[in-house]
């Protein structure tokens, strides 16, 4: 079942079809069962990887070590500032060093074409962990924690994202949706929707899983009935301070708080973020916001981070899994 995936890159979901998708979150599940009752089986023991992380991380970074770690894999963390990396060796050169070293490469960073060349000449698997385009491992980690939370197929699970829709994780959950012949809707003002040939791309595969992809400005359109609502935060890394005001302006709408979950008039409705969450004042970015803005939470209110329906942290672990499933179908 996974020989298909052995030494092939994991830079985004398109790549993939539905039930390679299928197989790498059927394989996290039991990994994670196999974890829980202590009968996990190190299958990478004397694989090293490299992780590169461009961009700041806490997620993805302990993902990619607590696994390799539980699989018997080494890794090696490099940073910009530590490094050689972009200032004075070039993307091409360091993926010919690092893959005469190293078993497979992790890369977060800004753009997708940079990890694409990393990958063209890495002679080792090179696994997106996050670009200003996608974000598929997180993908996968959000597809098995809704299979987790819901007794549906995914035909008939609806999924709702609301915010920023033309960041990493907007664009991967519109794909995943439209991929998985899911229920997606994306909702949010028209400047932040998707470019407009990635919703062409997901329409046109929606003619083949039976996706059904809905692009509104209106929240209530877009949440009515829906399994689950998505949310993340509304400046992604990189971009400048200075668009905080306007992104605001233009969000504020569709902020998650307690009167837009009861839109779904669905009392099992649940509430996921990637994560990290701007939801109270407990961050300086937090802060910063009220004192400016006077909003107190900015994607998401803390009623509804806090509450039930949020089912945020389980989605957090769930990358640790997910992630392992892949170092073990790519490298094992
Ligand atoms: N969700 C996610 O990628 O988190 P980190 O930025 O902490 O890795
Ligand atoms: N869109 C966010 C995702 C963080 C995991 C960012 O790129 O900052």
């Amino acid at each position: 079942m996974l020989s298909q995936f052995k030494n092939r890159d994991f830079l985004k979901l398109s790549d993939f079809s539905q039930s390679e998708v299928e197989d790498l979150v059927q394989l996290a599940i039991a990994l994670k069962q196999s974890k829980d009752m202590a009968l996990e089986k190190p299958l990478l023991q004397g694989k090293n990887i490299a992780l590169i992380f461009e961009k700041t991380s806490t997620r993805t970074r302990c993902a990619f070590e607590v696994a390799a770690h539980d699989q018997g894999a080494h890794v090696t963390y490099l940073e910009l500032q530590s490094s050689q990396i972009g200032h004075k060796e070039s993307i091409k050169d360091t993926a010919r060093v690092l893959s005469g070293m190293f078993d497979a490469i992790e890369y977060r960073g800004n753009s997708q074409a940079l990890i694409e060349e990393l990958a063209l000449y890495s002679k080792v698997p090179v696994f997106n962990g996050l670009t200003d385009e996608w974000h598929p491992t997180q993908m996968l980690a959000d597809l098995m924690t809704m299979r987790e939370h819901s007794q549906k197929n995914y035909a008939d699970i609806s999924f709702v994202y609301l915010g920023d829709a033309r960041n990493n994780t907007g664009n991967s959950l519109l794909h995943l949706g439209a991929l998985m012949g899911m229920d997606v809707r994306i909702a949010g003002p028209k400047k932040l929707w998707p470019e407009a040939s990635l919703i062409e791309s997901c329409k046109e595969l929606a003619k083949t899983s039976g996706a059904r992809i809905l692009l509104t400005e209106s929240t209530e359109e877009a949440v009515k009935n829906v399994d689950f609502v998505y949310t993340d935060i509304w400046v992604s890394m990189g971009e400048p301070d200075e668009v905080w005001s306007e992104r605001i302006q233009l969000l504020k709408p569709y902020r998650v708080d307690s009167e837009l979950m009861k839109l779904s008039d669905n009392s099992h409705v649940k509430f996921m973020h990637c994560l990290p969450a701007y939801h109270d004042r407990e961050t300086k970015i937090g802060e910063e916001i009220y004192q400016k803005f006077g909003l107190d939470g900015v994607e998401v209110a803390n009623q509804v981070f806090e509450s039930e329906q949020s089912i945020v942290f389980a989605q957090a672990e769930n990358r640790m899994h997910t992630i392992k499933a892949l170092l073990v179908a790519f490298l094992g």
